[in-house]
Formats: C-alpha cells, sequence, structure tokens
C-alpha cells in the first residue's frame, strides 16, 4: 500500500515535470516596421496577453524592422513553416496569387474607416481570407494604418509635378497603375530599403501613412510632403495553417481571443500613432506640408479613378461594387443621424460616376 502511493506520488510528479518541462509552443511573427508603430506595438501587445495567458505553453518572439524577412521572403518564410505568424500590408498579396487583395490598395476607395471596416469586417474580408486556404494560409485579423500620404523632394500639386518622378511602390499592381496614372514611374522596392533609395536618389518620393515615414526617418530626405489620403494601407495578421490547426484547441482559441484583443488595441491607436506622427514630422522641420486642397483633390480623383474600372476582372467587380455599396450605406446613415444635410458640392463617395 505504501509502495503503491509511492509509485503514484513518484508517477504524479513525473507527469507534473513533464508538463513544466514540455517545450513552449514558439510562435515567430515577423514584420517590417518599427516597434513603435501600430504593428508594431499591437504585435507585442498580442505577445504579452498570449505570454501571460499561456503560462508557459506559449512563446512569441517578435521580429520588427524586416530583422528576420524582407517582404516578399517573409511570405515564402511562413509558407514553408519557418515562421508562424506575419502581419503584411494588404497591399503584399498579390505576388501570392490572391490578387483580390488589390481591392484594398484602389485609391479613393474608402471614404472613411466606417466604411473601410466594414468591408475588412464582414462578408469580403471573410471572403478574402477564404482564398488564402488554399495557399497554405489562415487570416486571423484586419490590422489598420490608416490613409497614405505622398512625399518627394519637390512639392506634389498639380499632376504635372507627377511627371516623371519614381516613386517607390509596394508590390501591387493597382499602386503601379495609380502611380501611372498620375503620370509618375512607379518602382517596386522593399519596405526595408526605402530609406537609402530615397536618400542616394534612386528614387525620387513615396506614398506612406505618416507613421511609417515618421518611423523610418523617410522625412529626412523627403522635403515634401502632401497630405492626400488618397490611399489606404491596412495589413492581414496571417499565420501558416499547418501550424495553427495542428495546435491544441484549448491554446488556439486562447490564441485567437488574445489576437481579437490586439485587433482591438491596434484599431485604436492607429489613428493616435499616425497624428501623433505628423506632429513629430512637422516639429522636425525638415519637410513641409502641404494640405491638398479640394479643387486639386478632385483633380487628383479623376486622374485615379480609372483604375478602379481597369482593374475589375483581376480584383473581381462584386468586391468593388460591394465596397462601393458600403460606403453609401455608411453616408446615408450619417446623414441620417446629422441634422443637417450631407454638402452638395462635394462627392457622395469615391466612386467613378461611369
Ligand atoms: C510598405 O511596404 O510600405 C508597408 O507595407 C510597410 C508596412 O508593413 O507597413
Amino acid at each position: 500500500m505504501k509502495l503503491a502511493a509511492l509509485f503514484s506520488a513518484l508517477a504524479l510528479g513525473l507527469a507534473a515535470y513533464a508538463v513544466q518541462a514540455a517545450d513552449p509552443v514558439v510562435i515567430k511573427f515577423s514584420h517590417v516596421v518599427a516597434p513603435d508603430t501600430p504593428k508594431g506595438r499591437a504585435a507585442d501587445y498580442f505577445k504579452k496577453l498570449a505570454e501571460e495567458r499561456g503560462k508557459g505553453q506559449v512563446k512569441v518572439e517578435v521580429y520588427p524592422n524586416s530583422q528576420l524577412y524582407k517582404d516578399r521572403e517573409e511570405m515564402e518564410a511562413l509558407q514553408i513553416g519557418a515562421v508562424q505568424m506575419l502581419a503584411p500590408s494588404l497591399a503584399k498579396f498579390g505576388p501570392l496569387g490572391v490578387r483580390s487583395f488589390e481591392l484594398f490598395d484602389l485609391p479613393y476607395i474608402f471614404p472613411n474607416k466606417e466604411t473601410l471596416y466594414r468591408v475588412m469586417d464582414g462578408e469580403i474580408g471573410n471572403k478574402l481570407f477564404g482564398m488564402l486556404d488554399a495557399k497554405g494560409i489562415t487570416g486571423l485579423a484586419y490590422w489598420d494604418n490608416g490613409f497614405k500620404q505622398m512625399s518627394a523632394n519637390k512639392p506634389l500639386r498639380s499632376l504635372n509635378d507627377f511627371k516623371g518622378l519614381k516613386l517607390r511602390i509596394q508590390s501591387s499592381k493597382v499602386l503601379e497603375a495609380q502611380m501611372k496614372a498620375l503620370g509618375a514611374n512607379p518602382q517596386v522596392m522593399a519596405f526595408s530599403e526605402v530609406y537609402s533609395a530615397l536618400q542616394q536618389g534612386v528614387v525620387d518620393g513615396t506614398e506612406n501613412p505618416m507613421s511609417n515615414l515618421y518611423t523610418q526617418k523617410m522625412h529626412e530626405v523627403q522635403k515634401h510632403l502632401t497630405l492626400s489620403d488618397h490611399g489606404y494601407l491596412g495589413y492581414a495578421v496571417i499565420v501558416n495553417k499547418k501550424f495553427w490547426d495542428g495546435l491544441p484547441a484549448d491554446l488556439r482559441g486562447m490564441l485567437d481571443q488574445a489576437m481579437q484583443e490586439a485587433t482591438v488595441f491596434e484599431r485604436k491607436i492607429a489613428q493616435e500613432e499616425n497624428d501623433q506622427a505628423l506632429a513629430k514630422v512637422r516639429a522636425a522641420g525638415t519637410t513641409q506640408i502641404h494640405v491638398l486642397p479640394f479643387r486639386d483633390r478632385v483633380v487628383w480623383q479623376k486622374a485615379m479613378l480609372p483604375v478602379h474600372k481597369e482593374f475589375e476582372d483581376k480584383i473581381g467587380r462584386e468586391f468593388i461594387q460591394a465596397a462601393y455599396r458600403t460606403a453609401a450605406d455608411v453616408e446615408k446613415e450619417k446623414a441620417a443621424q446629422s441634422s443637417t444635410p450631407a454638402p452638395k458640392d462635394k462627392p457622395s463617395s469615391m466612386r467613378p460616376s461611369n
């Protein structure tokens, strides 16, 4: 009896030891931006939540600033399982063969964040994630980094200003067409290379949300900035599907919950971070900041909107139409809520008139 008790105590002890000693699940989360950006901060927040709640079962290793992989390489690394989690910009899914993500790159497609969130969090966002399955990837969440601004070493006001300029873009065919529509020469380049390319004059300018421009110090090598809000930059947080499906269900559930909370956090800080970055660029005094007036914005829009039609087949007409409808719904609701009717001189949405 005593011996049996001793054995069972020993067995229990060994089992407890085995649980403690079991190697934690390691999630390598690679990204290309600085830690003090909306994406960087949310990645760190996810790590904190996951590790606290995982109680030793999970370890999240965040690698910012292209430390591990550059844009293109990180997608490949995820697919072969060299990293488990990424949050690439929505503009970087084209080379993977899922062109519908380029919906988010269409210039002036989202008149406001409300429209954008409804698109991401609704049927369109779900369908897009569904398309990743075949690539061995699972989509977990959409993160935000706000609208993009144009910068160069010369003022960018009229379309003439763009003529012949070499402008860096992400790897998106829509962005290529957008820059061409403005009269510029687009150059695809990894994010980690942009600062030195601007510094050395390999490219003349680029487009960015403010948080990226500031944290990469691009304002130090860009004399002019036009606040144009002409396009959008957000992220899909993605995981290697085999890895994710292979996790114990309770652990996956905990990580899912942590990701949802990190997403709420990310969306809350995205605008704040971008507003602060703009203030810091202003304070640095290296860059002249120009707010695109409404009359010029209309000219830019007119030049860029044919890109919507041009990409209907590649992106999917139904996605583009659904985004327009969402924008119209949001606008109607806003108009109904406010007692003053929407001003008549402004376009009701960014949709092309044809
Ligand atoms: C870019 O390449 O400009 C962005 O996708 C970087 C990022 O991840 O925000």
